[in-house]
Order: C-alpha cells, then structure tokens, then sequence
C-alpha cells in the first residue's frame, strides 16, 4: 500500500479530530549528562538486558536536536506533539526543581505552541529516578507520594503550556514488565510483586489527579493505558478461561480500578501473598474522573488453557511486524467497543499505535509499505470503532522517529522518520509522508 485512506465520510477527516506523534524521553533524549540517573540508565549497566548492549546516553540525541525535531515535527503537518517529562531531568536528589531541566522543556513547550501545536504531556513514561529505586521503587508506597509531589512543582512550572497531561504510560508495563517479569527496570522478578507496584502506580495516579485538578484545570488530565485483547485459542471451555484470566491479569487490572473503583475478580483467587497493599481510601483516590483514556494498541495475544498454569501464550501467528507481534486491526476496533461497553468512558484518544519493521534506507529514502498498510488497516480499525459509538478524539503515531525499544535497544525501529544514530541524521520514510498526506487531505476536507 502507498497511501493511507479512510472513508470519504469519516469523522476522522474533520479538522477537529487530532492527529500527532509520539515520543518519550528516555527513548529520545540522550543528555544524560544533565540529569540524575533513572531505573533505565542502571538497567542498561545489567548485562543480557538490552538486546544490543545499547542505553539512553544519547538515544535520538533529542536533547540537542529538539529544536530542529519540533521543525520535523510540523513539517509533518500534526496537530499534536505526545512527549514524556524526564522526572530525573527535573528533580534534585533534594526534591526541588532542577532549573536548567525544567528550562529544556520550556524550551519545547514554548515552540510547541509558536506552531500551534498541542503539547501531550506524559509525566512519567517509565524513567524513575534511580534513588527511589533504591528506596524501594515503585514496591514502596512513598514513591506514589514522591510522584505527587513532583506532579506539584512540575505542572505549577508549566503554567498553562500543556493541552493534555497523562500521569502514567503503561502502568502494566512498569508493573509486570519492571517488577514481575523483570524484563524491564528495574528488572525484579517475581509474581507476588507485580500487582503491589501496580497498586503503587495507580494511587500515584490518583494523587496526580488530585494535583492536575487543582494546578491545571484548563487543561486536560487522564491516563494513557496499554491493551493487548485476549483471544482464547479455540472456543473450548478451558481455552476461554485461560484468555478470560489473561485478560484479567494484563489489562483490566488497569483499568477497571479506574472506572469501576475495585480490582477484577481475580484478586480474590491471587495467593494472599501476591495481593497488592489496599489501604481504606486508596480505591476512592485511584477512581478520580478522569477527562480522556489515552489507549495504546499494537497487538493482540492468543491463550490456550493449561492443567500447570493458569493459560499458555500461542506463538504470534502471521503476519507479524519486526518485532514478533502479530498484525491484527480487528482487535482494535472490538477492544475499544467492548471497552465502550464496559465502563464510562470519557472521550478517547489512541495515543500509541504503530509498527517496527525492518527498513531499508536506500538512496536516501526508506518505502516502508508495509508499516503504511499497518497504519492504513489500524486507522481504518479506529474509524469503524467511532461508527459504532466510541467517542474518539484523536490518534498518535508511535513514533516520530526510529529510538530505543527498551529491552530491543535501537534494533527495532518504529518510527515514521528514520533515524541514522551514527550522524543522527534524520529521513521522513514514506510513513511519514503518507501520515502528513492523510492529514492535510483531512484540511482540505474542512
Ligand atoms: C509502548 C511504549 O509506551 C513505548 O515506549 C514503546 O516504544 C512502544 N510501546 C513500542 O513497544
């Protein structure tokens, strides 16, 4: 596919439906030098935990570079910028500002608005400062108050700069990811640890909620969520219950605490040991409103059930993208109509959908069909969501530009802009033109 188009009629070519781009600090940044060190930078230190051995010292060297990226970022015609805050940036080991770090997002936001565009603020995209870490993290009940408290000084130096702030990306990541499976920082393993960060993660968003509601009520405040739809392996009894868990255990631990003011079912079948630490109030605090869910989707999974374990993962069947995960819209549309239907939603915003692929910069171009067809079939996926009642708002590309996959490093690339780290040159793919040409056509609709 060479274009990506929607349906003539599509709500999704109004000029009020918003389209960006997305990044996070720590994939971009680089300037280690001038900030503290986060879960990430020790991470990376562990041998075996990044696939290329690489880290975040430099990454897209964004923190040099921004000024010329926020130039990119318009040439791509966005109305919207989605970046995370570096907490370690701008913090001291103290619990004050950092001037010069809070200075460098200043910077951002200032020439975001110059051009018109809407700033997304992620205030924490997974990059904890290390020395709470070393206080016990996100197991420690205090780091939900220390992300208050940073929540505070930060959005009160923001002032009215920001459109739309999203306490957390992804708290299942950091949770699972970060202290089950140990995958990602801080790389703890084990399963009686995973749902007591979660609950740490999700009051810290309630807290922040409290403080957004009072610092920043002209703008928006939410949560940015990530789903990967349960699909049982066949229609047997077994197989059901086993998707049905999953479900429970990876996505609606997330959200139903949220919308609902109480943990999935599940919990009363976790070994008492593994239950996260529920004090009277938490509930009420973690279910504050809510002005948008940011949703997330890449892929779906598929289980089957187990007489051992409570479900088994099926490979990914074909076809897969770069990095392993299956290309599957439909679950897209079903998830954000099942979600639709479960809780009351306020409006949405896929705030991360995309694709690694394996590019090839060729004379200086990259034509990555293929991640267009990705985008093509998913936004079409969000347009049949909306026909059936979804009330979606606006949809952000993952990424602006190729960065560091975390535990991949730098080998997987999802960006609509290349990026060559060895000069840190940067090349619009055909992604990208085929993104821009989708929204200027939405203009032209008006
Ligand atoms: C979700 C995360 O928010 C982002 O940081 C990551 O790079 C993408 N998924 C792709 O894995």
């Amino acid at each position: 596919m060479t274009k990506i188009s929607l349906p003539v009629n599509s709500p999704m070519l109004s000029p009020d439906f918003t389209y960006g781009v997305a990044t996070a600090s720590f994939q971009i940044e680089g300037g280690a030098g001038h900030r503290l060190a986060s879960i990430w930078d020790r991470f990376c230190t562990t041998e075996g935990k990044i696939a290329d051995g690489s880290n975040g010292e430099v990454a897209c060297d964004h923190f040099n570079l921004w000024r010329q990226d926020i130039e990119l970022i318009e040439s791509l015609g966005v109305d919207a910028y989605r970046l995370s805050v570096s907490w370690p940036r701008v913090i001291t080991l103290e619990g004050e500002l950092n001037r010069a770090g809070v200075d460098f997002y200043l910077g951002i936001l200032d020439e975001l608005k110059r051009k018109n565009i809407k700033a997304f603020v992620t205030l924490y995209h997974w990059d904890l400062p290390q020395h709470l870490e070393d206080n016990g993290g996100w197991l420690n009940r205090e780091t939900a108050y220390r992300f208050r408290d940073y929540v505070d000084l930060i959005t009160k130096a923001f002032g009215d700069r920001v459109y739309a702030y999203a306490t957390l990306n992804e708290p299942f990541c950091s949770a699972y990811l970060g202290y089950e499976a140990g995958v990602h920082a801080p790389g703890i393993v084990g399963k009686e640890y995973g749902k007591k960060a979660a609950h740490h993660l999700l009051l810290a968003h309630g807290l922040a909620m409290q403080v957004l509601a009072k610092n920043s009520p002209e703008s928006l405040s939410g949560i940015v969520l990530n789903f990967t739809p349960c699909y049982p392996a066949s229609e047997r009894a077994e197989d059901k219950a086993a998707a049905h868990f999953a479900d429970d255990y990876f996505n609606q631990w997330y959200i139903k605490p949220l919308f609902d003011g109480e943990y999935p079912e599940l919990l009363s079948r976790l070994p008492a040991g593994h239950h996260p630490d529920i004090r009277e109030g938490d509930m009420a605090i973690i279910s504050h409103p809510v002005d948008f869910l940011g949703v997330n989707y890449y892929t779906r999974a598929i289980y089957r059930g187990d007489q051992t374990q409570d479900f088994v993962q099926l490979p990914a069947p074909e076809p897969i993208t770069d990095i392993g995960w299956e290309i599957y819209p439909k679950a897209l549309t079903k998830l954000l109509v099942s979600l639709n239907e479960q809780y009351p939603l306020p409006p949405v915003y896929i705030t991360e959908n995309g694709a690694a692929m394996a590019d090839k910069l060729t004379d200086g171009s990259v034509n990555d069909l293929d991640r267009i067809d990705y985008y093509h079939s998913h936004l079409n996926a969000v347009h049949d969501a909306i026909e059936q009642g979804v009330d979606i708002r606006g949809y952000f590309a993952w990424s602006l530009m190729d960065n560091f996959e975390w535990a991949e490093g730098y080998l997987k690339r999802f960006g609509i802009v290349h990026v060559d780290y060895a000069s840190q040159q940067r090349t619009v793919k055909a992604s990208g033109i085929a993104y821009k040409n989708l929204i200027s056509q939405r203009v032209a609709n008006q």
